[in-house]
């Protein structure tokens, strides 16, 4: 198992020696190593069991640092950097050579992102360079929002996990670059698309479910629990699946028929925040129980909403 704690000096140090720790941010933990430096970046993917094609995020600590990796900045993306950054959100801008190919799969444009976490922007800024990191869970699982799950389950590839607590936001970063001139959206995540189009106007989406995606992380099957996960109106799923061992995932406070043995409530007073934060510790605790499948049932499509609807149908896509 992994040492869990909140001693930066010494993650630094195991980053500086191109091995790997685990960093907390706002939205997940992440799986860091020096950006820089392509044979600590393929140990993630080894430990991740990640396939080469799918692209890592880059951390920084200012939009400042973020400018030295790139070799433009549209206007529109800048504004976002100032206003969201640090934050959940990941910009796609045109990489410069000293971005290895490895962290970008071959692509042009480098994903980079300043998270919101005091002890890992802390540790970006004692590092001479930035960190790359995907979610710390095994490729296509849950990702993790406490040290624990990542011990759970990466803490026999990992000398140390940086320990920032539960993660406030609980969904991945929102990714957004630009298509033709126009800002577009290929994940949706943590910071909710209204938030997006205040600040920059209509934005257009590129969010693909397909078992064939032009980017890897649209990978429709992806955030899954073992078990199978039905979604929909959660009492007609409760009545279908009646003659099985139930374990239930539900919005907010509702009634629900049969007797499951695990029964969730994302946020009892139906707050979409909450329920983002709740979202992937409450999906692991079903897997984990005795219930044979996960019923889920689908949030208002509005706000974060989308964004913990699109993670459960990925989840419950096979
Ligand atoms: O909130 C987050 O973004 C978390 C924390 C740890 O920062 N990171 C995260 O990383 O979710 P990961 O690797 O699990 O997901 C990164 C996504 C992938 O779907 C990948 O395909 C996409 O970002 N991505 C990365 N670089 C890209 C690029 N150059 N072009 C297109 N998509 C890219
Ligand atoms: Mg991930």
């Amino acid at each position: 198992m992994a040492q869990i704690g909140k001693d930066i000096a010494r993650a630094a140090e195991i980053l500086e020696k191109g091995d790997l720790v685990a960093i907390p941010t706002e939205t997940v933990y992440g799986l860091a190593a020096n950006a820089l430096d392509s044979i600590a970046v393929a140990r993630i993917f080894e430990v991740k069991q990640r396939p080469y094609f799918d692209p890592l995020i880059i951390h920084t600590y200012s939009v400042e640092k973020a400018s030295e990796y790139v070799t433009d900045f549209p206007p529109l993306l800048k504004k976002l950097a100032q206003q969201f950054l640090p934050g959940p959100l990941t910009l796609l801008l045109p990489k410069k050579q000293v971005i290895p190919d490895l962290v970008t799969a071959g692509l042009e444009r480098v994903a980079i992102r300043i998270p919101d976490h005091p002890l890992t922007l802390e540790l970006l800024s004692k590092l001479d360079f930035p960190l790359a990191a995907p979610s710390a869970n095994p490729f296509g699982y849950i990702s993790p929002t406490n040290a624990d799950h990542v011990n759970k389950q990466l803490g026999d590839h990992i000398e140390y996990i940086l320990d920032g607590g539960n993660c406030r936001v609980g969904l991945e970063s929102t990714i957004i670059g630009m298509e033709k001139n126009i800002p577009t959206i290929y994940r949706l995540g943590g910071l909710a698309i209204d938030e997006i189009e205040k600040v920059i106007g209509k934005v257009s989406m590129e969010i693909n479910r397909s078992s064939d995606p032009k980017a890897p992380g649209q990978l429709m099957s992806h955030y899954a629990p073992h078990k199978p996960v039905y979604t929909g109106n959660i009492n007609e799923l409760a009545d279908l699946y009646s003659g099985k061992k139930l374990g239930i995932l539900c919005f907010g406070k509702t009634k629900i028929h049969g007797s499951p043995v695990i029964l969730k409530y994302l946020s009892e007073n139906a707050d979409l925040r909450e329920a983002a934060a709740h979202l992937f510790s409450y999906l692991r605790e079903l897997d984990e129980s005795d219930a044979e499948v996960i019923l889920a049932e689908l949030l208002p499509d509005i706000g974060l909403g989308k964004a913990i609807n699109d993670r459960l149908l990925r989840a419950s896509a096979t």
